[in-house]
C-alpha cells in the first residue's frame, strides 16, 4: 500500500486526487497540505481526516511513502526550502507548475536522496502530442512555417503561458535544432512589426471552466497544420500522477520524466 501525501489537497487538482486515491487499491491517503490547516468537519469536506499548513508537515512527511504536490510555485518552493531532509528517500511527484529556477534546482538536489518526477502535464496524450510536435517542426522549417502555440484555461490559472504550452514549445525548438529561450515570444501586442522568422508564439487564453486546451499551428503560405489537445476533466492528470507515485516506487534516486514512464510502458507493451 502507497501512502500518499497530497500537497494542495483543498484545490481542483487535490479534490480529484483525494478521489483517486480513495478509489485505488493500492493507496492511501496520509494526510493532506494546504494554505490554511483544517481539521474535523472542515478537512473531512475535502476527504482528509488532517490538513496541515507547510510549517507543520514535518511528521506528516516522515511517514509516507510519496508526496504529489499540486498546489502553488510558492508553496512548493516553501515545502522544499524547509523539509528537504524529511523528504529523503521518498518519492516526490510534482505537478505544480510556473517553478522558477531555485525551486527546479532544489528538485535536482533532493533527487541526489529521493526519487523525484516533475510533469507540466501528466496525461499522456500531451507527451505523444509533443513528439508529433518535434516531428512537424523539423519536417516543416522556419523558413516556410510559423510556429504559434495557443493555450486557453480557466479563469483562476495562475501562470502563463501554461507550463504544458512551454512543454511544447521545447519540443518544437528541439525540432528546429534550437533552445526554446532563443526563439520565444510571449504574446504579442503594440507596434510590433513583421514577425521575425523561426519565433515560437505563445498565447494565452483565460476564462470560464476551461480544464486546458493546447493548439499548436503551423502557418504557411499555402497550407496551415494544425495540432491539439483538449483535455475534458482533470481526471486524466489525477491517474497519471498517482500512476507516477507507484512507477517511482523502488527505482534509484534521480530525476525522471514522463518520458521514462512512456518509456517503460512501451518496453512492457502496455501502450
Ligand atoms: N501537471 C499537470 O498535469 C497539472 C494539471 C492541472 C493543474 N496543474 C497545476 O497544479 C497546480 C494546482 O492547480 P489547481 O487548479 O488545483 O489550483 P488551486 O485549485 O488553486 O489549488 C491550490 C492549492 O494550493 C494550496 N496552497 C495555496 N497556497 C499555499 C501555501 N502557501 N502553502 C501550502 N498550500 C498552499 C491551496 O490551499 P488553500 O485552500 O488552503 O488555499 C490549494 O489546496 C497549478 O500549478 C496548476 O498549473 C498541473
Amino acid at each position: 500500500m502507497l501512502r500518499v501525501v497530497v500537497s494542495g489537497v483543498t484545490g481542483r487538482m487535490g479534490h480529484v486526487l483525494v478521489r483517486r486515491i480513495a478509489e485505488s487499491v493500492d493507496s492511501e491517503l496520509a494526510g493532506g497540505i494546504a494554505g490554511r490547516a483544517r481539521d474535523g468537519e472542515a478537512a473531512a469536506r475535502h476527504g482528509c481526516g488532517r490538513i496541515v499548513t507547510v510549517e507543520e508537515a514535518a511528521p506528516l512527511l516522515a511517514e509516507c511513502d510519496a508526496l504529489i504536490d499540486f498546489s502553488t510555485a510558492v508553496a512548493l518552493d516553501a515545502l522544499l526550502a524547509r523539509h528537504g531532509a524529511a523528504l529523503e528517500g521518498r518519492s516526490i511527484v510534482v505537478g505544480t507548475t510556473g517553478l522558477g529556477e531555485a525551486t527546479e534546482a532544489r528538485l535536482d538536489t533532493l533527487a541526489a536522496r529521493a526519487r523525484v518526477l516533475s510533469a507540466a502535464n501528466f496525461s499522456i496524450g500531451v507527451h505523444v502530442l509533443a513528439r508529433l510536435v518535434e516531428e512537424a517542426a523539423r519536417r516543416l522549417g522556419a523558413g516556410e512555417y510559423d510556429l504559434e502555440i495557443v493555450e486557453t484555461h480557466h479563469r483562476r490559472k495562475a501562470d502563463a503561458p501554461s507550463g504544458t504550452a512551454l512543454l511544447l514549445g521545447r519540443a518544437a525548438a528541439r525540432g528546429r535544432g534550437t533552445q526554446l529561450d532563443a526563439v520565444r515570444r510571449d504574446a504579442r501586442s503594440g507596434m510590433t512589426g513583421e514577425r521575425a522568422p523561426g519565433e515560437i508564439g505563445f498565447h494565452a487564453v483565460r476564462g470560464g471552466g476551461v480544464v486546458g486546451e493546447h493548439r499548436v499551428l503551423l502557418l504557411g503560405e499555402r497550407e496551415r497544420i494544425e495540432l491539439a489537445h483538449a483535455a475534458l476533466d482533470r481526471s486524466i492528470f489525477a491517474a497519471g500522477a498517482l500512476e507516477a507515485a507507484h512507477w517511482l516506487s523502488g527505482r534509484a534516486p534521480g530525476r525522471y520524466t514522463m518520458a521514462d514512464i512512456a518509456g517503460s510502458r512501451a518496453r512492457t507493451g502496455e501502450a
